[in-house]
């Protein structure tokens, strides 16, 4: 007998509830998956009983590394080289020391509560893995606010260098845009394009989408906001005058107005109350001791039954041996370290290329939120540190910790200066963007990862000459598109490397994911190699 697809998802619904009846739409394709990311492991619970696992690294990926296996039964040490886990993420407050490799060193004096997260600062809501953790660890969210439309965009070259806001930005290029798109289909332009019937359609949503008026023209409108805001009585308020299309075309101005709508940029978005590292300080509690700070790994020895790990801890030269190692060291830590990989592994490990990102950070009133009604969000100049970046935690409060200058400073005229000439240009751009309050923002702190011990460098910008990770995930906080990168990540020669085992050493952190600088990247990379050595244990044991 025939059953209809409705008959047979109805039956599924009935014998299996909706789960199964959704997880059925997804197979026979009516509803896409809700994320594409890891799958849930599928593992024999305490498959790790009796097996040793030495872990690299109390990043993301260590913890999750150490979390989920621990869960298993394995035997677990995870050796972490500073005091605090985490590694990129990384929360600085009042009271803290930036120290360098160099050996520059910033004290903060922020007040209570304020923080910056000066490395991961933002959660997206697709990465359902990071934001699983924080639930099963209890790490208390909040929405982090990546976008205001109050915030500005400065161009020197534009607009005579004055900052135009977003709204007005984003609504006037809509609405040029649209009035240009009713011109050609009212000229007949697109007649060999579009049935008639289309372009009647066409122009009624050009008229909504573009806010144009019955003559196909944009004379401004409110989404683009008003010069005199609306009262009582006879305060109507005034439009504000719509930019001209030529200001607005100007080279890279344009830019900043579509961040908000890169994938693992777009809203909703996250952060945890009271700081990122708060996700690490939570799997840390629940590790216990399996963490082992002060740890630094001083070398990785292959043995004929697994591996030899030799590190320091608190000074004092120590040794752990293990079947299994998971190493989310960042490959610019590893290279240094004495090792025994082979030959393709240091090859990608020597190759390889990290982005030195920065972050400049001042505390000051809340000028923002207080002068100009910006809660959240970030802002872009074309010259100077861009973004600036405002905070999402404790709004309405009365100072305030907030980025001027996030971005990568590696081979840039900007990394050659000094650090007060860098806090100058920080400064600058606060003055460019809100004049007047330049002066009024103190106590700065700048990180560059570059030069921060044990990383040396915030994410894989290259696996080796001429492999560059995949456009669609090149990230430039600046606000400017990536540009088209030469080959997709997954098929440079040097990622492929990393995502299979050196013998007993499996690789993990964002650079073997396609989600590199994020939290996400860093777990599924983790238990993907936890699925891949539990496979190995099974067959093992079978
Ligand atoms: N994921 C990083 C950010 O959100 C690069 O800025």
């Amino acid at each position: 007998m025939g059953i209809s697809r409705r008959d047979f998802l109805m039956r599924v619904g009935q014998a299996g509830g909706y789960s199964a009846a959704f997880l059925t739409m997804q197979t026979i394709g009516l509803f896409p998956p809700a994320a594409a990311f890891a799958e849930p492991l599928r593992v024999e619970p305490g498959i790790g009983k009796g097996v040793k696992v030495a872990i690299l690294g109390g990043g993301i990926a260590g913890l999750v590394a150490a979390y989920e296996m621990r869960a298993l039964g394995y035997d677990c040490t995870l050796l972490e080289a500073r005091t605090r886990p985490g590694g990129r993420n990384w929360t600085v407050r009042g009271g803290d020391k930036v120290e360098f490799s160099d050996g520059t060193t910033q004290q903060c004096t922020w007040d209570a509560p304020n923080y910056q997260n000066v490395g991961p600062a933002r959660l997206p809501s697709i990465h359902k893995n990071i934001l699983g953790y924080c639930e099963k660890l209890g790490v208390e969210l909040q929405v982090e606010v990546n976008t205001s439309r109050s915030s500005f965009l400065q161009n020197d070259a534009a607009n005579g260098g004055k900052p135009v806001v977003q709204r007005q930005a984003i609504n006037d290029t809509r609405g040029h845009v649209s009035e240009l798109l009713a011109k050609c289909v009212n000229a007949g332009s697109l007649d060999a394009d579009m049935s008639k019937d289309d372009r009647d359609r066409m122009l009624t949503f050009l008229r909504i989408y573009g806010s144009l008026d019955s003559a196909g023209k944009y004379n401004g409108g409110d989404r683009a906001g008003y010069k005199v805001l609306a009262g009582a009585g006879d305060e109507a308020g005034v439009l504000a005058d719509p930019i001209d299309m030529h200001t607005l075309l100007d080279e890279n101005f344009w830019q900043g107005m579509l961040f908000e709508e890169t994938f693992d940029m777009q809203a909703t978005m996250f952060q945890p109350v009271g700081g990122m590292d708060r996700i690490p300080f939570a799997f840390a509690k629940a590790l216990g001791n399996v963490v082992q700070y002060d740890s630094p790994v001083t070398a990785i020895r292959k043995t004929p039954s697994g591996v030899r790990v030799e590190y320091t801890h608190k000074g004092a030269p120590k040794a752990l041996e293990a079947d299994y190692c998971v190493c989310a060291l960042p490959l610019t830590v590893l290279r240094k370290i004495p090792n025994d990989f082979s030959a393709p592994y240091t090859k990608v490990m020597d190759e390889c290329v990290y982005a030195h990102a920065y972050k400049v950070a001042w505390e000051s009133r809340r000028f923002w939120e207080q002068d100009y009604n910006i809660y959240g969000g970030l802002e872009f100049v074309t010259t100077g540190c861009s973004p600036v970046w405002f905070p999402s935690a404790n709004i309405f409060s009365k100072r305030g910790v907030f980025v001027s200058g996030y971005t990568d400073e590696r081979e840039s005229e900007f990394g050659k200066l000094l650090l007060p000439e860098k806090l100058a240009e920080s400064r600058k751009t606060v003055e460019r963007l809100h004049p007047g309050h330049g002066a009024e923002i103190e106590k700065p702190i700048y990180v560059n990862w570059g030069k921060v011990a044990y990383n040396e460098g915030s994410w894989i910008q290259r696996y080796g000459p001429g492999q560059e990770r995949a456009p669609g995930i090149t990230f430039t906080p600046s606000g400017v598109p990536a540009k088209e990168g030469k080959a997709q990540t997954r098929t440079n020669a040097g990622y492929q490397t990393l995502t299979e085992p050196d013998g007993p050493v499996y690789f993990v952190g964002d650079h073997v994911s396609h989600i590199v600088a994020w939290q996400e990247g860093a777990a599924v990379s983790s238990l993907r190699a936890v699925q891949m050595i539990s496979d190995k244990v099974k067959a093992k044991n079978a």
